[in-house]
């Protein structure tokens, strides 16, 4: 069973910069009783709640994993709800390069990250992979599904929030395309050690994310959802890996109705154990 309230203890206090030892001495217990917490060896006592809220300014739902800072509800939720499909069903071009650096000649699981709409899962699918994905929104998971019942595909997809998600079994291929700046920005690390421990050797990480460049301006009172990265900073996650290829590039982007223009980093890492 997935520890979800030991990972929060564990992620709150290492956001607030605390040690074990310090959330036990503010809470007069012993160190290692935080520590069994932690690794879900046992669970606080229930007494101890509302001072672990106080200590880390969260609400005990949060603790107990009910919600998150993050409004579960996607930003997209409203443009997904539509019958059309907000980013079209054209596969996004870095699918093309997954194809050529790992194609399915042999079965090969594929997961993708924020899968939106499910345009490049049931792409995937369509080629040969067998393809998990995750999003947060209901109404992108739904049309994720119809998307492939209509291509007579499987998808198994799901409802998960990329900053509580954590990968339990290995995957040939972690992709993602737009959603990294969604991810709260003291998590990306842990997030990303994650995706890499659960790489097969020799398999391949397709990552997208938007990065911050002075000479893009940000659009007039549009409130900001996101977390853009800093560039090269997606790469330098990957510095252990063989880099099959690292673009930044300039794109023009309409969603909310006002066009603009963004900056954008794909970096293509494979998992090399070592070289005989
Ligand atoms: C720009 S869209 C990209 C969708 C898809 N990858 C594509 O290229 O068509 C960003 C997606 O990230 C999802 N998203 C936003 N925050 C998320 C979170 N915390 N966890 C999982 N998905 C999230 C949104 O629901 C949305 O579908």
């Amino acid at each position: 069973m997935k520890n979800i309230v030991g990972e929060n203890i564990a992620r709150y206090r290492k956001d607030m910069g605390l040690t074990q030892e310090e959330i036990a001495t503010k809470l007069n217990i012993t160190c290692q009783a935080v520590s069994k917490w932690e690794k879900g060896h046992s669970s606080p006592d229930i007494s101890l709640l509302p001072s672990l809220a106080s200590i880390f300014s969260v609400s005990i739902d949060k603790i107990m994993g009910y919600s998150h800072n993050f409004d579960s509800r996607s930003y997209y939720e409203d443009h997904y709800n539509k019958e059309e499909y907000f980013w079209g069903v054209t596969p996004s071009t870095m699918c093309l390069k997954v194809l050529e650096l790992l194609p399915p000649t042999k079965p090969l699981k594929l997961l993708d990250i924020g899968c939106g709409e499910g345009k490049d899962a049931v792409f995937f699918a369509r080629c040969g992979y067998s393809v998990s994905a995750f999003d947060i929104s209901n109404a992108g998971i739904e049309k994720t599904k119809r998307l492939a019942d209509k291509a007579n595909v499987y998808v198994d997809v799901f409802k998960a929030n990329i900053w509580d998600f954590r990968l339990e079994q290995k995957f040939d291929i972690l992709f993602s395309s737009g959603v990294l700046h969604y991810i709260k920005p003291e998590l990306k690390e842990e997030i990303f050690l994650n995706y890499k421990e659960y790489t097969q050797t020799n398999g391949l990480n397709a990552m997208h994310c938007l990065v911050d460049k002075p000479f893009i301006r940000e659009i007039p009172g549009k409130k900001s959802h996101s977390q853009h990265w800093k560039s090269g900073q997606l790469l330098s996650l990957y510095d252990d890996w063989y880099i099959e290829g690292c673009e930044e590039y300039v794109f023009d982007c309409h969603s909310g109705g006002v066009s603009h223009k963004h900056a954008g980093n794909r970096v293509f890492a494979r998992k090399i154990s070592h070289l005989e």
